[in-house]
């Protein structure tokens, strides 16, 4: 149960990060994105919450204990914000909110990963 669900949480990862720079894309080259591409992001990162959270829950595994989950739900909070200000504003302030939301991602995935948000793995 828990590798399956631990597989569907990567599975979400994955597809969270390439919807996100394929509707960025879109974005740029001013064309527009169709409902279903309006409507599968939510349902992904829904999954994708889902699964962090039953993990969380199998694993006893506390985010006010584990920094590196603590760290990861709260840089998640700053994907989701400057993902909207990436995908929703214009100009400048539409750049700098991909490339934050981008670099959030990354820090979250090498958190994740080494389970320590300096990315060591002590
Ligand atoms: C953009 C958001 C997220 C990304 C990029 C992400 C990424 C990942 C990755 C890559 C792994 C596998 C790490 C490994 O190799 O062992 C993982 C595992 C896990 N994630 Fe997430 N995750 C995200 C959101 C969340 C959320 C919101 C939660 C909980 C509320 C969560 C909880 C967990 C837990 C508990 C594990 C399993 C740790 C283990 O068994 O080793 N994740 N995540």
């Amino acid at each position: 149960m828990y590798p399956a669900l631990k597989h569907s949480h990567m599975l979400f990862v994955a597809i969270s990060i390439l919807l996100f720079e394929y509707r960025f894309i879109l974005k740029m080259m001013k064309k527009t994105t169709g409902k279903t591409l309006k409507i599968a992001p939510h349902v992904n990162d829904t999954l994708l919450l889902a699964t962090g959270i039953s993990l969380a829950y199998i694993a006893q595994i506390n985010p006010i204990h584990q920094i590196w989950l603590g760290s990861k739900i709260v840089v998640l909070l700053f994907y989701i914000g400057f993902g909207m200000m990436a995908l929703k504003s214009e100009g400048n302030k539409s750049i700098i909110g991909y490339i934050l939301a981008t670099a959030c991602f990354v820090f979250i995935l090498f958190t994740a990963i080494t389970k320590n948000p300096l990315f060591i793995n002590l």
